[in-house]
């Protein structure tokens, strides 16, 4: 991995401030591995206090509105998640794409506001199962990239994508390490045709039942610089582990 690696955990609809001290303990696992960049996507209810007790993390949010204020009930500007600490934002997670009906046009809406507001941002794409079992997958993931990629002017430069096949999502099922290499390629090459050279420092990162046993083998991969981990990102003392593994391929 030519790259900083990047290992982000999305924490999902899970938390409480009781769970402050998981986000602590893996505070403390990032300060010992200076050569990855962490980060910790939780509720934006925790974004403020996990903000305030992280020194070696990134803080950000898991979604933001296109928006910067008004009548958005329930919704969270990228404005507000700037003011509360975090420094980065995920959109178009394949949930928000799924449960919330939300279009390539909307997540680059979305991208732009965070980018906007000085937050960096991380693209999800991915295909389904059946659109995989199609042949479809890079088909799929490449019409995501074109239609939720930002386009702002320096874009590139605060941007990671994440490949996250949905059938791997909390499944316990991942691709073969020659498939995840083949997409991040074919992903590069799309970063390539749109930001041109600085296409070629954007993170892509692997999600999809990355855990503990698999991350060194998922990392090493083609064109991985990182992971954006669910449910192994809940614990210090697993989400640590991945952490330690991309420490352990970056000296390697
Ligand atoms: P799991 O790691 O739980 O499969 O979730 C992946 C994911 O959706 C991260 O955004």
């Amino acid at each position: 991995m030519a790259l900083r690696p990047l290992i982000v955990g999305n924490w999902k609809m899970n938390g409480t401030r009781a769970t402050l001290a998981e986000a602590r303990a893996i505070d403390r696992a990032a300060a010992r591995h200076p050569a990855v960049e962490v980060g910790l996507a939780p509720s934006f209810t925790l974004v403020m206090a996990m903000a305030e007790a992280a020194q070696d993390i990134a803080v950000g949010g898991q979604d933001c509105h296109v928006k910067p204020s008004g009548a958005f009930t329930g919704d969270v500007a990228a404005a507000q998640l700037a003011d509360a600490g975090a420094s980065f934002a995920i959109v178009g997670h394949s949930e928000r794409r799924a449960l919330h009906g939300e279009s390539d046009a909307l997540v680059q809406a979305k991208a732009e506001a965070a980018l906007g507001e000085g937050l960096a941002v991380i693209v999800c794409v991915g295909e389904t199962e059946a659109e995989r079992d199609a042949g479809q997958a890079e088909a799929v993931v490449a019409g995501q990239l074109a239609g939720s990629l930002p386009t702002a002017e320096g874009a590139a430069a605060r941007l990671a994508v994440a490949y996250e096949p949905v059938w791997a999502i909390g499944t316990g099922r991942v691709p073969s390490v020659d498939d995840v290499g083949a997409m991040h390629r074919a992903i590069r090459a799309r970063l390539g045709a749109a930001y041109g050279e600085a296409g070629a420092a954007v993170r892509i990162l692997y999600g999809g039942s990355v855990n503990a046993a698999n991350a060194a083998e998922l990392l090493a991969a083609d064109e991985v610089s990182g992971a954006l981990v669910g449910g192994a990102s809940l614990t210090a003392e697993s989400f640590s582990a991945i952490i330690a593994a991309a420490a352990q391929q970056q000296d390697g």
